[in-house]
């Protein structure tokens, strides 16, 4: 970052809503009156007002068998036809659902009513493979339109959809389809990232064919995409464009209860197992409606809105697939990566579609700030009214960045706060409202309760770091880890009663603005997206030449985080291997074994790790050693002399 952006003063600055702005926005104060004059008929209103119900409800909240909620729960609903078959009913059939870009620069438009007709056909296709309300079918697709029309079919016949993100290995996938059950994977042959084809098919046929696992699967229905070479198993494995080709046109929505299961979603937590996090149907859609509505100021008829998530995440669940087409929005969907073919695509694809809303993460404004405003300044980005930030704070300089080179100077920027456990925005200015304060992700949206306290559960005064919890159910909440009940009372339940525990850090200041401070448990976040410590060290300790491995997230410039492992070799290799080939080993192991994401930057091979005298590896001590810090107090440790001759070893 050069010196003129490390904006020493940003933090300070404070900027009103921009002239114009507040007298066409969708939200406007009295939102927040309203919501606390009675939450549960606010979210009530909501429902109401932004979805269509097949059978309406009487029943707002059920929190008797707490802290699993129900939301609506007598009213019966159907989320495709919500995001579909309403719109064009109402005339707005010919309005673009998706513009679709191509890696290669293929592009594609896609009508509201040509992405009913075609989640229609997907529905029959999946009901004729025995998919029916309540079945698991796994996703592992790149970002091609197929990716969201398979998450509505899914959901229009009530069955479950759980997305793996095409970049986790075959074992990762293999672990979310045992978990699931799923009936059917859905996937392509490969897809498009930096000018190359990566191959798809052949994750999920050594996910489903090793070891006899995912015996659960029947079938695999594979979109082409990439055009890469892929090995068959007759009478598995279908095309999607010949059973697209013989499919019913015909497929009418029917509703299911608010509760039915809507998808499960796998995140890292912090054992070695990650979490199939459970979102149902009414609640969730009524909170990525509302939020998308007003965090993003969405005006259907002229806005083009481009979230840059992949669908394999909870922000491309929430605000690529449901939010946005609940509403009836016209969207970008971008299939590469930013900097490919040049670092100014994005830029480009800014002006080719004059997209006036953009939602992104902090660490891709960082890159791009990295860069320099040559590269933006080379494109009209004058359509641009509305910025959003996701997945980690954004430092001040990064968002006056963000401001003065995308947003033209003049754009609000919205920082949302949410987890893929809140399903939607929970924390964020409302844009025409709020005035903005770089760095802090402000005030939780109307209808939401927030508190911070300290470890023994005692509120804290402004001003005063501590732990950030929600208060009051709320519609989006998640409803349990799939298959673990267990696990979902003690991550989230057990440290505060009835008060859900986030993991976050955060402090509220003097104006009552929040600003969070990063994780508290041992799960990293890296570029927006979370990594568990004891995932990768199981992932480490799994190749045959690790005795013990201990992973922290050290602070990064560009990515927030990044992942780096202290790693003992066995005895009988330690000798033989240097370290420096040790590492390359390993840190290939862990990109095979979970995912590219989770590859250490950095594996340092040590003689020993920092212990106490109970066994506990002090990973605080070896953040100090890899963010270069003086070392934090060691009285603890058996040995002290450890982190001396590691911090040595290391710097
Ligand atoms: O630590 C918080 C951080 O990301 C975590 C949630 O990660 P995930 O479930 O992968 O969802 C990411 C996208 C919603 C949170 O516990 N986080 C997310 N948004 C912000 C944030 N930290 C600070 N500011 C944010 N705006």
């Amino acid at each position: 970052m050069s010196d003129s952006l490390e904006n020493p003063q940003a933090k300070r600055l404070r900027f009103p809503p921009p002239r114009g702005f507040a007298s066409h926005a969708n939200a406007d104060a009295t939102l927040y009156a309203q919501a606390s004059t009675d939450r549960l008929a606010f979210w009530a209103q909501q429902a109401r007002d932004l979805l269509s119900w097949h059978k309406p409800f009487t029943r707002t909240l059920d929190w008797s068998q707490a802290p699993v909620a129900k939301w609506f729960d007598d009213g019966e609903i159907n989320i495709a036809y919500n995001c579909l078959d309403r719109h064009v009913e109402t005339g707005a059939g010919d309005r673009v659902a998706i513009h679709w870009e191509g890696e290669p620069g293929d592009s594609r438009e896609i009508t509201y009513a040509e992405l009913t007709a075609d989640v229609k056909k997907a529905a029959n296709v999946l009901a004729g493979l025995g998919v029916g309300a309540g079945d698991r079918v796994a996703v592992y697709l790149p970002m091609i339109p197929e990716a969201v029309v398979t998450m509505l079919a899914i959901a229009r016949l009530g069955a479950v959809h759980s997305v793996v993100f095409g970049g986790f290995s075959a074992d990762s996938l293999r672990s979310r389809i045992d978990d699931a059950e799923a009936k059917v994977v859905v996937t392509a042959d490969g897809g498009w990232r930096k000018g190359k084809v990566f191959a798809l098919k052949p994750t999920v046929d050594a996910a489903i064919e090793e070891d006899g696992g995912a015996a659960s699967v029947t079938n695999v229905l594979v979109v082409r995409r990439g055009e890469n070479e892929v090995a068959w198993k007759e009478g598995r494995d279908i095309w999607w464009h010949d059973a697209m080709a013989a499919a019913e046109t015909e497929h009418v929505a029917q509703g299911f209860p608010a509760e039915q299961p809507l998808f499960i979603l796998y995140t890292s937590g912090t054992t070695g197992t990650p979490k199939g996090i459970l979102h149902t149907s009414g609640g969730y859609l009524t909170q990525a409606a509302y939020t998308h509505k007003n965090v993003f100021d969405i005006k259907p008829e002229t806005d083009v809105y481009w979230c840059t998530a992949d669908v394999g995440w909870i922000t491309g669940h929430t605000y690529v697939v449901y939010g946005p087409l609940a509403n009836g929005a016209t969207q970008l969907m971008f299939e590469g990566t930013p900097d490919a073919p040049h670092p100014g695509r994005w830029w480009e694809l800014i002006e080719k579609y004059k997209v006036s809303i953009l939602y992104t993460a902090p660490t891709a404004i960082r890159s791009f700030m990295k860069l320099g405003t040559a590269i933006p300044e080379k494109y009209d980005l004058s359509s641009i009214r509305l910025l959003g930030s996701v997945g980690e704070p954004i430092n001040p300089a990064a968002w006056i960045w963000y401001r003065d080179v995308i947003g033209g100077g003049k754009a609000p920027i919205v920082d949302t706060w949410w987890q893929t456990e809140t399903g939607a925005i929970m924390v964020s200015p409302l844009p025409g409202v709020t005035t903005l304060k770089p760095g802090s992700a402000q005030t939780p949206l109307p209808g939401i309760q927030i508190d911070i306290l300290d470890d023994d559960g005692n509120h804290l005064e402004q001003g005063d770091a501590g732990l950030l919890v929600i208060t009051e159910p709320w519609p989006s909440m998640l409803r349990g880890i799939w298959g673990n009940e267990e696990r979902y009372k003690s991550a989230y339940w057990e440290k505060f009663g009835d008060k859900y525990f986030a993991g976050d850090g955060a402090r509220i200041d003097d104006d009552g603005d929040l600003w969070l401070l990063g994780r508290v448990d041992d799960v990293m976040n890296v570029s927006g997206h979370r990594l568990s410590t004891a995932e990768i060290e199981s992932a480490l300790v799994s190749n045959n030449i690790v005795a013990e491995a201990a992973v922290v997230g050290a602070a990064d410039e560009t990515t927030g985080q990044a992942v780096v492992a202290f790693v003992i070799l066995k005895s009988e290799f330690a000798n033989d291997i240097e370290p420096a080939d040790a590492s390359a080993t390993l840190r290939k192991h862990v990109a095979d074994h979970i995912g590219a994401i989770a590859r250490p930057a950095k594996i340092y091979i040590v003689a020993e790790l920092p212990k106490t005298r109970s066994g506990k590896i002090m990973r605080r001590l070896l953040r100090d050693v890899a963010e270069g810090r003086p070392i934090g107090d060691t009285t603890t440790l058996t040995d002290p002399a450890v982190l001396s001759i590691i911090d040595a070893q290391v710097h």
